[in-house]
């Protein structure tokens, strides 16, 4: 089958090949999934388990991408939940080789059912960033309706979710992000925007929830904003800095098929509107994670046109 491979982890993107790989076996609980369409978050190429397995062994040449839409094509020994010829959407082990590939092997629990009017497109581009969305505010960060949130990284593939998904729960939402990303993060449902370049990011004010993409500095600042009993969460590591009388966590996200579930059903029914820029073919992805100009949204590879 055609994949993208990465060997070497100094090279970034630049070091991405269309190499022919073998077909994956399904294991027990798997499933293999024909991709249709591969998401890529880009600072997965500096990820560890992009490069080891969970012994800390090189396992290069190793497929990059994590999230797919697709068919189900096999199912493994003592799988269930899935059936063969289903569509379906999901989030595919750091560990193991991923979906920008003809196929891929995954567990069956990391998967949902992708509804028949979803297009694969679509689905591809939900799982990360929506389930780090969900999970961030309501399991991490305990969000309730009335309160406010400030979400750095507004008009980004994470970011663009929170927005939308803090304001149907009835929050007041502040996005931030470069200038030029002002009205789109508007467009997603943000109330008031800090371009963190030229507005001071003080002037935002007190909030019950900080939800970081960002990191360094700007989550330094944003723990000071941090109201009583409020909550700090970060998604770029292990917190740099805790809100003097509230929480800090960080977390990686997990795939959930429920939250995969309530995020496709906001998706059909307009609730969520999904954030992709450029569309490339298998062949051409490698010059698509590598573009000369600012990223417009998720790139998102369609295997299979
Ligand atoms: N822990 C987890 O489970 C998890 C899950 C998903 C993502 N992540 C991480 O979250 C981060 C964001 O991911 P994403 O997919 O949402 O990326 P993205 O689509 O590039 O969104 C990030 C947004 O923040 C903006 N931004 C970054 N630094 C900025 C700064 N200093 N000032 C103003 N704006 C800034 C970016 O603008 P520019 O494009 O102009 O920089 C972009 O609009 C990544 O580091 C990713 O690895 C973690």
């Amino acid at each position: 089958m055609k994949a993208i491979v990465v060997t070497d982890e100094a090279a970034g993107t630049a070091g991405m090949t269309l190499a022919e790989r073998p077909e994956p076996p399904a294991a027990i609980n798997d499933v293999v999934v024909e991709v249709h369409a591969s998401g890529f978050v880009p600072t997965e190429l500096t990820w560890p388990s992009t490069w080891t397995d969970r012994l800390g062994r090189d396992r290069t040449p190793s497929v990059p991408g994590h999230e797919l839409a697709g068919v189900v094509t096999t199912v493994g020994y003592g799988t269930t939940g899935v059936s063969v010829g289903q569509r379906v959407f999901g989030l595919t082990d750091w560990h193991r080789d991923g979906t920008l590939a003809e196929y891929v092997a995954m567990e069956a629990r990391n998967l949902a059912p992708l509804p028949g009017d979803v297009d694969f497109t679509v689905g591809a581009s939900l799982p990360i960033s929506g389930l780090t969305a969900w999970q961030g505010l309501f399991e991490h960060g305990r969000l309730q309706a009335g309160q406010s949130v400030l979400v750095h990284g507004a008009a980004g593939a994470v970011g663009s979710m929170v927005t939308q998904l803090a304001r149907e729960a009835g929050a007041h939402v502040i996005g931030t992000g470069r200038a030029a990303d002002r009205q789109k993060a508007l467009g997603f449902g943000a109330m008031e925007f800090v371009d963190l370049e030229g507005d001071a990011l003080e002037d935002a004010g007190g909030v019950d929830l900080v939800f970081d993409v960002i990191g360094g500095d700007v989550q330094r600042r944003s723990a000071a904003l941090v109201r009583p009993g409020g909550t700090l969460v970060s998604v770029v590591g292990p917190v740099e800095a805790r809100p003097a009388d509230g929480l800090a966590v960080d977390f990686v996200v997990e795939s959930d098929r429920a939250q995969l579930g309530e995020i496709v059903r906001r998706v059909r029914d307009g609730r969520l509107r999904t954030n992709i820029g450029d569309v490339a073919s298998l062949d051409d992805a490698v010059a698509a994670f590598n573009p000369t100009g600012r990223r417009k949204g998720k790139t998102i590879i369609s295997v299979r046109p």
